[in-house]
């Protein structure tokens, strides 16, 4: 039993080895692989991290929701993914903010349990839209409460734009940094979207975009250790 589990921890190693090195070839990115690029390999310190993700479109149809999707399939044996809902909160108004309604009180918990913070964002001239906003206002208050204070994060974007939420994306990185949360700042992700990245069942078709989140993926995943074993 023992034997077994090892030799699936080891073969586990190898895969996460290849997958690296292969996005790292597509990408160009080579660079001498070191030791924190594979958190599976510390001993002791390597568990599914659960990952609290925030989609910043309320749009029933939103591609950024599909994206997410996508790659919470991608994902799904690394990391334990929560869906934080943020289209049920009120403006924020400093006049309720000492006595939060339920439903931000549930996004903080949901947020402070996680190991990391995932927020895919369209963009809303050239910023993000008011609905994400009003949920990091909420997260970051009563002051000293935020709950994104120390969190590792990353972010990305789709759009039908062809700057991909560029944009959008520094306004979140300004707006997020102040609430110490530790962005990952490589590789950056502006999708401009394209109905044929995913197929039926909502999986990445384009295997381009594949590579390119399955890259993101990989290094959230080293970022997320690297951060949080900095920060325990
Ligand atoms: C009010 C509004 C403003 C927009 N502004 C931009 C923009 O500045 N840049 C851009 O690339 N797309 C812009 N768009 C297009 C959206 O980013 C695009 O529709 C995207 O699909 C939205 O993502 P979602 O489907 O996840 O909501 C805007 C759309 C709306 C409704």
């Amino acid at each position: 039993m023992k034997a077994g589990g090892e030799k699936e921890r080891q073969g586990g190693d190898r895969r996460e080895y290849t997958l690296r090195w292969r996005a790292q070839e597509t990408l160009g990115q080579q660079r001498p692989l070191k030791f924190h690029d594979f958190p599976s390999l510390w001993p002791g310190t390597h568990r599914m991290r659960t990952i609290a993700v925030l989609v910043g479109s309320i749009s029933r149809d939103s591609i950024n929701r599909r994206v997410v999707e996508a790659l919470k399939l991608l994902g799904k044996d690394r990391f334990a993914f929560v869906d934080v809902r943020i289209d049920d909160f009120p403006l924020f108004n400093v006049d309720i903010a000492k006595d939060p309604p339920a439903q931000v009180l549930r996004m903080k918990k949901e947020v402070s349990e996680s190991d990391a913070v995932l927020i895919a964002t369209p963009e809303h001239n050239r910023s993000i839209p008011a609905a994400l906003k009003n949920a990091i206002d909420w997260g970051s208050r009563p002051a000293g409460h935020s709950c994104w204070i120390g969190k590792p994060g990353a972010v990305l974007g789709a759009s039908t734009g062809a700057t991909g939420t560029a944009a959008a994306q520094q306004h979140l990185r300004t707006i997020v940094s102040p609430q110490q949360m530790v962005l990952m700042g490589q590789p950056e992700l502006y999708l401009h979207w394209k109905e044929g990245f995913l197929n039926e069942a909502g999986e990445v078709s384009d295997e381009a975009v594949k590579k390119r989140l399955e890259l993101f993926l990989e290094r959230f995943a080293s970022w997320v250790e690297r951060v949080s074993v900095k920060s325990a």
